[in-house]
């Protein structure tokens, strides 16, 4: 699986500034939980950063608990990776730009929208580097989050597949999937503000090198489809591109490219939205469920 991760097993991992991190790998393929670190304090210390920086590359998602910060100093930690950005359907905290809450509860029926799997933003030209999501109120049972390491997906890819998607480039859109709820005045208004993104199917990953299957619930259509090998005539109606399309965004749906997180007040998870996708299991209505989320600017995709 990820070979990068060669043993399961706890390690702890020494920094400058004498905090030791231990580091709890959840699957051999994705995500670990790093105990012995403060989110606030690693804030301030550039080596603690840099290890979470390392490790985050390593595992893709990183789960801490008991991090009982406030939303200062959550914006800085998230602020030490880029700057942040809102979210034009749901909103941020009014005292910390950036900080987006994703508050649901038993009078918001029909706001439930994570649970499907994406990559954040991809809507965007530039989607998020990564997110640093807290929990700050969570259901008795239920509402865990799952996330998919991308690039294990792509690796595991038959070779025709690879071979026919590299030069694959796909249209992403908020007015398919935000949108897709609201009036259509509304509608076109977010369109206009936020014009489809188009991203290359596979995408590099701007630190790592490697090549990340990087098509999700956003994505509507290949916008380089029609090619004589994959068209026979004109508008040829075959399946095709739809069929393969669904195909490769159905990939983060397969069990060994996961993990799964069972939140509690004050934990957190910090992932790479460049390689990953992540879903938000809708099982616990009526009961409410409060997050906070802040992204950070990201790169252009290539
Ligand atoms: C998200 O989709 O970014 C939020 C995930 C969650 O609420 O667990």
């Amino acid at each position: 699986m990820n070979h990068a991760i060669e043993s399961a097993p706890a390690v702890v991992r020494a920094t400058s500034l004498g905090h030791s991190i231990h580091v709890e790998p959840l699957t051999c393929t994705i995500g670990a939980e790093l105990g012995g670190v403060s989110l606030a304090a690693a804030a301030v210390d550039d080596a603690l950063l840099a290890e979470i920086r390392a490790l985050l590359l390593r595992h893709r998602v990183l789960f801490f608990r008991d991090q009982d910060i406030t939303r200062a100093e959550h914006v800085a930690f998230a602020r030490r990776f880029g700057e942040l950005e809102d979210h034009p359907v749901a909103g941020s905290d009014p005292d910390h730009p950036g900080l987006v809450r994703i508050y649901k509860s038993a009078q918001t029926p029909n706001d439930r929208y994570e649970n499907a799997w994406h990559t954040d933003a991809t809507w965007r030209e530039l989607p998020p580097f990564g997110c640093v999501l807290r929990c700050v109120e969570c259901p008795p049972v239920g509402g865990d989050t799952m996330w998919a390491n991308m690039v294990e997906a792509y690796r595991q890819l038959p070779d025709d597949i690879k071979a026919r998607i590299e030069p694959l480039r796909a249209r992403h859109s908020i007015e398919a999937s935000f949108g897709a709820a609201m009036p259509i005045d509304q509608r076109l208004a977010l369109k206009a503000r936020y014009p489809d993104a188009e991203h290359p199917v596979v995408r590099t990953h701007p630190e790592t090198g490697e090549k990340v299957l990087f098509v999700n619930a956003f994505a509507t259509h290949f916008t380089n489809y029609h090619t004589a090998a994959n068209v026979r005539y004109g508008q040829d109606a075959s399946p095709g591109a739809s069929q393969l399309l669904n195909y490769l965004i159905s990939q983060a749906c397969i069990p060994e490219y996961q993990v799964r997180f069972r939140w509690k007040k004050n934990s957190v998870a910090f992932w790479d939205n460049r390689s990953t996708q992540h879903y938000a299991v809708m099982d616990y209505p009526p009961c409410d469920r409060k997050m906070e989320r802040a992204g950070i600017v990201g790169d252009r995709p290539y």
